[in-house]
């Protein structure tokens, strides 16, 4: 009897095993399954911010670059990046809205009563090619009002408005998550460049 009792409770002990074995190797798949997702982690879809009270009154033209001619203040600057989605893939088709201030610390904005550099646009507008490629010619973004050195943008999937977010000059304070950093273009000392890729 006490054998049978002993042999019971060596059963329920190799039952009990089992089932610990059983929840290891499923507490491991979990883990694994975790890994996987964390390793083909969706990416983050990129953060919104204010669109401040300069946003063009004008329709935004269709074209590369925010300069009217060579004769624009600043440091060029070729901004370009892709659209992405939380899956990494390119979105074609998307428009993408680009303003900033110009070298004088003006918006070409009737509510900014500053100087400003006529041979500065301030503006354009892009549509995502078919690798969710844009990009823009610019100058580096200087500060104003206090303000850290930014790039707005807004982007659009036809008339439905997207996102509405800022990219800021890397060294300055701003979001860590949206900073753009210019490096001196290879092929053209005096021109820089910078790259950001949006998740929408
Ligand atoms: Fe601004």
């Amino acid at each position: 009897m006490i054998f049978e009792v002993h042999g019971l409770y060596k059963r329920t002990c190799r039952c009990i095993v089992k089932r610990r074995k059983l929840l290891q190797t499923f507490v491991a798949y979990t883990a694994l399954g975790a890994g996987r997702l964390a390793h083909g982690n969706p990416l983050v879809p990129t953060g919104s911010d204010v669109e401040g009270p300069y946003y063009p009154v004008q329709s935004l033209p269709l074209t590369s670059s925010l300069l009217l001619n060579e004769q624009a203040l600043g440091d060029p600057l070729t901004f370009s990046g892709r659209m992405l989605n939380t899956s990494g893939a390119a979105i074609p088709g998307l428009r993408i809205d680009v303003w900033q201030c110009d070298a004088r610390q003006a918006y070409n904005h009737p509510a900014d009563g500053s100087q400003r550099d006529p041979a500065f646009r301030g503006y354009a507008a892009q549509i995502s090619d078919v690798d969710g490629r844009f990009v823009f010619d610019t100058i580096v973004p200087v500060s104003y009002g206090g303000r850290p050195p930014h790039i707005h943008v807004k982007i659009w999937r036809n008339q439905q408005e997207l996102l509405t977010t800022q990219v800021y000059l890397e060294g300055y304070r701003g979001n860590d998550h949206r900073k753009i950093k210019p490096v001196k273009a290879a092929h053209n000392d005096d021109k820089y460049e910078a790259q950001f890729d949006f998740v929408v």
